[in-house]
């Protein structure tokens, strides 16, 4: 995508939300994409990718659920999305909506947006990262262990995956809502991946110091 290309969709999708979202999350989505463009540049990964799925990771946030559900079955029968997971739903309905509306952005982009809620085992750069901004943007009111993960996201993008996965996990059981089967094998994935990562950066230290 050349920069014209990027700047002409960018104004388009900026005049699209603008009207689909409430003021409140209109905010959180530019906090978001300053958040995301910013890891973007940290990761060495595409910039303007960050900055357009960023801007649509929400933008079915207000629509109705009916609606939301619909648009789910229809694209992603294989999750297994019923009204009982209703927080996640926004995800997958944006992710589809978005495709409709773009059908010229790429896959990678696509699947930012549907997994930004539930996260998922084997993400690629783009999905964490967008994962993680959404979590720790600054307009964000403080909550406990939000500036650990503003930490972790800048040191290594798997563990700060492992620390957001089990906070969120936690906090939609202590609601007493059941956590998606997706976010229960992320959380997991990521806990023991980060683990070996740790172990062995840690070995390389001491082979360093050999
Ligand atoms: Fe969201
Ligand atoms: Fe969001």
């Amino acid at each position: 995508m050349t920069h014209e290309q990027y700047l002409a969709i960018r104004e388009d999708i900026m005049q699209w939300i603008a009207k689909r979202l409430k003021k409140g999350r209109f905010q959180h989505t530019l906090g978001v994409e300053q958040t995301a463009v910013a890891l973007a540049q940290r990761y060495e990964i595409d910039t303007q990718m960050a900055s357009l799925a960023a801007l649509l990771h929400d933008n079915a946030k207000n629509m109705d659920m009916e609606q939301q559900l619909l648009l789910c079955q229809q694209y992603f029968p294989e999750i297994g999305l019923s009204s009982q997971y209703a927080t996640v739903l926004h995800a997958f309905a944006g992710a589809a909506a978005a495709k409709q509306r773009y059908p010229q952005l790429p896959e990678e982009l696509i699947e930012a947006i549907a997994y930004h809620t539930t996260g998922r085992a084997h993400m690629g750069t783009l999905e964490k990262i967008i994962y993680i901004a959404d979590y720790i943007e600054p307009n964000r009111k403080s909550f406990a262990g939000l500036e650990k993960a503003r930490k972790w996201a800048q040191k290594n993008l798997d563990r700060c995956m492992a620390l957001i996965l089990q906070q969120t996990n936690e906090y939609v059981m202590m609601n007493y809502k059941p956590v998606h089967p997706l976010s229960i094998e992320a959380a997991q994935y990521y806990h023991i991946l980060s683990k070996q990562e740790m172990n062995l950066s840690k070995s390389e230290k001491k082979e360093g110091k050999k």
